[in-house]
């Protein structure tokens, strides 16, 4: 069993996509074991895409993160990690296969909807640093 972090981008609250990728991990059988919409702090955001400092793309996708309202949400099942990355798709939506999140819903790869965890040590710094509190169950 692993758990693993998902976040909806602000794009995916401003276009009501909240219930269509949630209804997506679901649908997988996996299971939302920790779930809020917040306002991301800078620091947050800065420390989640840590690995990423010295992109280009470093502050861009920072503001963005930081620009309205998004979903934070753990999940949990057999092999979830990799699960959920494949049901993502690729980071470029013109990439991401049909049938995909992104292949589905995205077009562009600063709005490409939905960030979740690449492995399993970064499943737990990233849950660790989006849920201090700990999850419901
Ligand atoms: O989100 P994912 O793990 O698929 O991609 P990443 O390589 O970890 O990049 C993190 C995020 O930075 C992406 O989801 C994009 O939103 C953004 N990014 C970008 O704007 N331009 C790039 N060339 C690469 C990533
Ligand atoms: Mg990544």
């Amino acid at each position: 069993m692993e758990t693993t972090l998902v976040l909806i981008k602000p794009g995916g609250v401003a276009r009501n996509l909240i219930g269509e990728i949630t209804r997506r991990v679901e649908a997988r059988d996996l299971t939302v074991a920790g779930l809020k919409l917040i306002l991301a702090d800078r620091a947050t955001v800065e420390e989640h895409y840590a690995e990423h400092r010295e992109r280009p793309f470093f502050a861009d996708v920072c503001n963005y993160l930081c620009s309205g309202p998004i979903v934070a949400m753990a999940v949990r099942g057999t092999n979830a990690i990799r699960a959920i990355r494949t049901m993502m798709g690729a980071t470029n939506p013109l990439d991401a296969t049909p049938g995909t999140i992104r292949g589905d819903l995205a077009l562009s790869i600063e709005d490409n909807l939905t960030h979740s965890s690449s492995d399993e040590e970064a499943a737990a710094r990233e849950l660790a640093l989006w849920f201090p509190e700990g999850m419901v169950s």
